[in-house]
């Protein structure tokens, strides 16, 4: 498949998390501002940065780095902004951006300051249109083309926020961030995300906060099956979640289940080779949802810490099981149907696959 038809695909991410898609210019220039202030260790960030199959621990050792380097305020920002331009500039026309909010003392950051900003880097991108806020007049003119600037039209993408819980974190601080989450819907938050090392803590301690999440109308996506855990798998899908990710380490009950169940799966190819969690891209589970038509989306997850981006995803897919112009059109539209944001929106995408269908030689 050709790579610029797969970067023109109109594209919507659904599962991409802050602070893993950091341009890697960003993250080597950041990481050289903290050289000789003792706090990080620059050889070995380097040998884990430039290392090419990570495991899955190695992957949280490189996110707990990461996490030294975005402390402040507006290194947030920029991050969020430099993301945002990123996922525009290869044609996504919708982002669900997912974060942990986190709470740092030595900065005077709360989780609630923390989301601010990130708001303020959404607010802060420039080279193309951003629509965050639901229900604003702009939605409604969003896809009305506007007028070219040196015949270029400029590109518009709509950004919704997931907030994230990480595993490591308590009960309450799980309720902290779904309390943060319902008051800044306003501002385009529209659901919930549990991740973080799936070989520790136990997700039951977040099902109160994920209970109350479901119950006051936001979404909930759950990492789940990153790591082999039966009752955990099946008591997630009980949980009947709106979205999972990955779904790697199902067992037969647990496919039919989630057959039955039409949870759509957000499926992370190159995630999940890089960390070993599937053997190889032949023996993906995509091949057998995709032939049940359960519903699916390609997703990068971490496109800095993976080197991917959602074009690759794409391209990657195609070549590998031998999808045509057609079938991944009808991937990439099909994804409308599982976002969170609102029928409004969904029906303002609809309207984009529908008017570049012809030029794609669909
Ligand atoms: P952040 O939430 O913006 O800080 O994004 C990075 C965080 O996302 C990591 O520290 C993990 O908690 C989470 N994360 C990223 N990739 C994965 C994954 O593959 N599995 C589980 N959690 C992940
Ligand atoms: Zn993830």
């Amino acid at each position: 498949m050709n790579m610029e038809w797969c970067a023109s695909l109109p594209k919507l991410e659904l599962h991409a998390h802050l602070n893993g898609s950091i341009r890697d210019s960003t993250l080597l220039e950041l990481t050289k501002a903290f050289i000789g202030k003792g706090v990080i260790n620059f050889s070995e960030m380097e040998h884990i940065i430039r290392k090419y199959n990570r495991s899955l621990e190695e992957v949280f050792k490189l996110f707990d780095l990461i996490r030294i380097l975005t402390t402040d305020h507006s290194t947030v920002t920029r991050i969020t902004k430099e993301v945002i331009e990123d996922f525009a500039s290869e044609n996504v026309v919708y982002l669900e951006l997912r974060t942990t909010p986190k709470r740092n003392d030595s900065v005077e950051m709360s989780k609630r300051s923390y989301v601010e900003a990130v708001l303020k880097g959404l607010r802060s991108v420039t080279s193309v249109d951003v629509a965050f806020i639901p229900h604003c007049e702009d939605s409604d003119r969003i896809f009305t083309p506007l007028p070219a600037i040196n015949g270029h039209v400029r590109k518009r993408i709509f950004v919704r926020l997931l907030l994230s819980i990480d595993r490591r974190e308590t009960t309450e601080a799980a309720m902290e961030t779904v309390r943060l989450a319902l008051e800044m819907r306003q501002f385009g938050v529209v659901g919930i995300d549990l991740s973080g090392n799936p070989s520790i803590g136990d997700w039951t301690t977040y099902l109160p906060a994920l209970k109350f999440a479901r119950e006051q109308g936001l979404c909930v996506t759950l990492h789940c099956g990153e790591v082999p855990n039966s009752k955990e798998i099946k008591n997630m899908l009980d949980f009947r979640p709106q979205r999972i990710g990955h779904a790697c380490y199902l067992g037969d009950e647990h496919w039919r289940q989630l057959k039955s169940s039409k949870i759509p799966v957000e499926i992370c190819l190159t995630s999940n080779v890089r960390t070993m969690t599937v053997q190889s891209i032949d023996v993906h589970h995509f091949v057998d949802l995709y032939k049940a038509k359960h519903p699916l989306v390609l997703c990068t997850d971490d496109s800095g810490v993976f080197s991917t981006c959602l074009s690759k995803e794409y391209k990657i897919a195609a070549d590998s099981f031998g999808l045509g112009r057609r079938e991944m059109f009808e991937l990439s539209r099909n994804a409308v149907e599982y976002i969170f944001a609102d029928s409004r929106v969904k029906e303002d995408l609809r309207k984009v696959f529908n008017s570049v269908a012809k030029s794609m030689e669909v």
